[in-house]
């Protein structure tokens, strides 16, 4: 086999094995357990609908700041912009809060939630979330995780 020949298996086999690992990725996300579904549903009713709203609505008025110069809770249904947002990002805003994760002297509602709540709980609703968004917002949100998710 001519050097040439060489490479351009090795570079057919690369493409190959990384859209075999994307397509395992997308298999693995879209195997959200129904347990872990059920657990996701859960937690959001005890610990988020109060103010993202039972049915992810949000708080009214969610773009501009409230009287106390806070912005209010967005939906998280497609009409918001969670879905914009990688996962990564997402789990550590609700592990450890807005304000934590945007630091300097931002202040916000939205507290973290790591205590009482473990990583595998906070994955269960970041997960009932997606599975509540239609196609093209899971797509786009998709891309955010640079396709691994
Ligand atoms: C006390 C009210 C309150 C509760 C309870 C609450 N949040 Fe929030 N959340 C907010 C507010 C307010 C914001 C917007 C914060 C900001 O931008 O400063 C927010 C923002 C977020 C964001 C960023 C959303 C985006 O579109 O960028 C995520 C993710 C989030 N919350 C998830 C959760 C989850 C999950 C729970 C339950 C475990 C929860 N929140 C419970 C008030 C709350």
């Amino acid at each position: 086999m001519s050097a040439v020949r060489v490479t351009t298996v090795l570079a057919a086999a690369a493409v190959l094995a990384a859209a075999g690992f994307a397509w395992r990725a997308n298999e693995k996300s879209s195997a959200a357990t129904s347990a872990q579904l059920a657990r996701g549903a859960a937690v959001y009713a005890a610990a988020c609908a109060s103010c993202h709203g039972t049915n992810l609505e949000g708080q009214p008025h969610w773009r501009s700041p409230g009287p106390d110069g806070r912005l209010p809770a967005p939906p998280h249904d497609e009409t918001g912009h969670t879905w914009h947002h990688s996962d990564q990002l997402l789990l550590d805003i609700m592990t450890r809060g807005t304000a934590a994760v945007i630091g300097g002297s931002y202040a916000s509602n939205m507290p973290g939630f790591g205590d009482p709540y473990s990583e595998a709980d906070l994955r269960a609703v970041l997960e009932w979330l997606k599975s509540r968004w239609p196609e093209r917002e899971r797509s786009y949100q998709r891309e955010a995780n640079g396709g691994d998710s």
